[in-house]
């Protein structure tokens, strides 16, 4: 191994680039790199991008623009770009900011290391490539110790072609990894001090693998991976209510370590909206799914997401996303105003009125924050298993996650990182609760 090198990662975006972004921290280890705080000790900065909004992609070019002292500096300085503008923008950023050494689309991750070491010697290099192979297959592993919860990513990309995403352009077709692979890499994750996994995926409920064992989908993933000793807790996101497989629900009714908690994004309530969005569901028809899963897990958590906005949405669209919200009443949700993305089929659609979306959004996000508000305080009183991934500020006090991903801190000075432990909850505020551990 060559002499510690320092590797300055920041990551946008979804769960699936915090997973990526770990697993080339992990490749690049490999060659020596240790990753760094501060930004000014890097000798390679890399930047996994998100392109889901026109907000998240401008990000990039302002961080490249406070990189630009640090380069003229110090020019082997290698500067990096990652994730979906990349794959989205990739020739247009090495043309505006030639202070960019290298662009990677997020399939050819595992051709990072080898771009890496190439770097730095005038030439910009680009891959933004769909590869045949796995990149997951071929990215090597630096084996750390991990904390208690982690994700890993079992299906990638997007066949839906919702008319408002990038992400089946930047992510390409959907594909999911072989079962055998996920087991053996949720086994080495709970060697390493995992106790949680969250499965990842844009479609994550479109899980699909056929082996010698026969097919799997994402229901009986879970339930094999939840024979694995010490995996203790599992989740999943981001499901399609389309690919809500009656097995799956079951699942929640009968598999004790999937976490009563589940993400279900709508993106609006108006019949007309949603097919516009190429959704293919009603509002009825998810009402009714929601109907089906609470049955099978009366406490369980739903939380969504939604577009305020969308071209054409009327007065009266968006009142039918207010009787959605207020008929499901979730646990928490996100809330994005529409950002016309380019290519996207409603980009070419004649936009809303900015200042009609903005006080939409407000009146939206005000009914989201009292749902939350009164699904925490409902909290107050109720055991629940909080599994504990950090120290608290004050003495004595760890801080975790409850089974319904509530935040929760815990007056426990026996407790230590890792410990899953049943918590009494005796107070809410606004981002987290409070409790005390329950006797045994
Ligand atoms: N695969 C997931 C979501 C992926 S993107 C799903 O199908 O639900 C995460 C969220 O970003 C989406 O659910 C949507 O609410 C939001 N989003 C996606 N494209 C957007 C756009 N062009 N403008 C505003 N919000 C958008
Ligand atoms: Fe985007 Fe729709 Fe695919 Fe989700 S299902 S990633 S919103 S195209
Ligand atoms: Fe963003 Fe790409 Fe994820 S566009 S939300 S980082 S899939």
């Amino acid at each position: 191994m060559s002499e510690a090198k320092k590797l300055f990662i920041k990551t946008y975006g979804c769960q699936m680039n915090v997973y990526d972004s770990e697993r080339m921290v992990e490749a690049l280890g490999v060659d020596g790199y240790v990753t760094t705080e501060v930004v000014e000790d890097a000798d390679m900065v890399l930047i996994n991008t998100c392109h889901i909004r026109e907000k998240a992609s401008e990000k990039l070019f302002s961080d490249l623009g406070r990189l630009k002292p640090l380069k003229v500096a110090r020019p082997d300085l290698k500067i990096g770009v990652a994730g979906c503008v990349a794959q989205a923008e990739g020739a247009e950023i090495l043309r505006r900011m030639p202070l960019v050494d290298l662009v990677v689309g997020p399939q050819s991750y595992h051709r990072l290391p080898a771009m890496a070491r190439a770097a730095g010697q005038g030439a910009q290099a680009i891959d933004t490539d769909f590869p045949a192979e796995d990149k997951f297959d071929h990215l090597p592993q630096r084996k750390a110790q991990r904390g208690p919860a982690a994700f890993l990513t079992v299906q990638e990309g997007c066949d839906k072609f919702c008319a408002f995403c990038v992400v089946p352009y930047t992510r390409g077709a959907e594909v999911s990894r072989p079962v055998s692979r996920l087991l053996a890499e949720a086994r080495d994750l709970v060697g390493r001090g995992v106790r949680e996994v969250t499965l990842l995926g844009q479609n994550v409920n479109a899980y699909h693998h056929v082996d010698d064992a026969g097919t799997w989908g994402l229901a009986r993933l879970l339930r094999e991976m939840a024979q694995i000793d010490g995996l203790v807790r599992l989740r999943y996101m981001t499901s399609h209510p389309n690919d809500m497989e009656d097995d799956l629900i079951a699942a929640h009714g009968d598999l004790p370590a999937l976490a009563p908690y589940l993400h279900l994004p709508v993106q609006s309530g108006s019949d007309r909206i949603l097919r516009a969005m190429n959704r293919k569901h009603t509002a009825a028809q998810y009402l009714a799914l929601v109907a089906r899963v609470r049955a099978a897990r009366p406490d369980i958590l739903l939380t969504s997401d939604f577009i305020v906005g969308f071209p054409g949405e009327t007065e009266a669209d968006f009142e039918a996303t207010l009787a959605l919200i207020r008929a499901v009443n979730f646990g928490m949700a996100y809330s994005f105003k529409y950002s016309a993305r380019p290519g996207t089929p409603a980009a070419e659609k004649p936009e809303v009125d900015p200042a009609v979306a903005d006080a939409r959004l407000q009146r939206l996000q005000a009914l989201l924050t009292a749902q939350q508000r009164a699904a925490q305080e409902a909290m107050v009183g109720r055991e629940v298993s909080v599994l504990y991934e950090k120290k608290g500020r004050l003495p004595g006090q760890m801080v975790g996650k409850s089974d319904h991903l509530h935040a929760v801190h815990v007056t426990d000075p026996q407790g230590a990182v890792g410990d899953l432990v049943r918590v009494r909850i005796t107070a809410a505020s606004s981002n987290s609760l409070a409790g005390e551990p329950l006797a045994l």
